[in-house]
């Protein structure tokens, strides 16, 4: 079964009414590939009012949502709380959650179990440091991320997983195709045992980590390199050559 490929945009905290209006209107007016999937992730203020402008059937994701239902979580946003937005996506897990705020990948599961229990897709994001990288550890840490997933939750049909090495985030260093399909590879290869031949075969894996309109089609080609999850440039008007990276 052919995989849908999909792209991501992680605007992280960055836009302004007016900016996100502009990356909105660029996308609603842009020729896309119809066979690639579209997702935007602006910071939670801007859901509500990008969710009703988007057309051109790209959907959104919030950066981030809590485990538990509804109550004293100062300063949390609950499943509930998306899904009464209609948001239907969710990135989480990624290494800046991981990092800046201390999210274990047990947290991690938890509100990926939360998440998806509510009919939300959701965007999981993994990857390893460039020390974890250099001590040939970048699929253990992988997969030991993966694994906290793997027990909680049984239905991988509405997770997307997003591969970001860390050192590639931000730095303007993308992995080489070879570095991106190898991990890619290994992290299917892994699903098929641990989980099932059926779910490696139709879980999209993307690349995220200083993907551009110049280094995105070398890396569509990759078999095992269902799409992208892009942050800095997905704030610019290249970020349409990259959702159609295949054309
Ligand atoms: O979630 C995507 C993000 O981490 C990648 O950021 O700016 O390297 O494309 P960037």
């Amino acid at each position: 079964m052919a995989r849908k490929f999909f792209v991501g945009g992680n605007f992280k905290a960055n836009g302004s009414l007016k900016s996100i209006q502009a990356i909105v209107d660029n996308l609603n007016n842009a020729k896309l590939d119809p066979n690639v999937e579209v997702v935007i992730s602006p910071p939670s203020l801007f859901l509500l009012p990008t969710a009703e402008k988007v057309s051109n059937n790209v959907k959104v994701a919030a950066q981030n949502v809590f485990d538990k239902p509804d109550g004293a979580w100062t300063g949390e946003l609950t499943v509930k709380m998306l899904v009464d937005h209609g948001i239907e996506w969710v990135i989480l897990g990624h290494s800046e959650r991981r990092t800046i705020f201390k999210e274990s990948s047990e947290f991690i599961a938890d509100k990926t179990k939360a998440a998806l229990d509510s009919g939300l897709s959701v965007i999981l994001c993994i990857g390893e440091t460039l020390e974890e990288r250099e001590a040939g550890r970048t699929i253990d840490v992988c997969c030991s991320q993966l694994q906290a997933v793997v027990d909680k939750i049984s239905d991988w049909s509405k997770v997307v997983i997003a591969y970001e090495p860390v050192w590639a985030i931000g730095t303007g260093k993308v992995a080489t195709t070879e570095q991106a399909q190898d991990a890619h590879g290994a992290l299917r290869k892994w699903l098929a045992e641990k989980i099932s031949p059926e779910v490696a075969e139709a879980t999209r894996i993307l690349y995220g980590g200083s993907v551009n309109e110049k280094n995105c089609k070398d890396l569509a080609t990759q078999p095992d390199i269902d799409g992208f999850l892009v942050g800095g440039a997905s704030l610019k008007p290249a970020f349409v050559d990259i959702i159609n990276a295949n054309l």
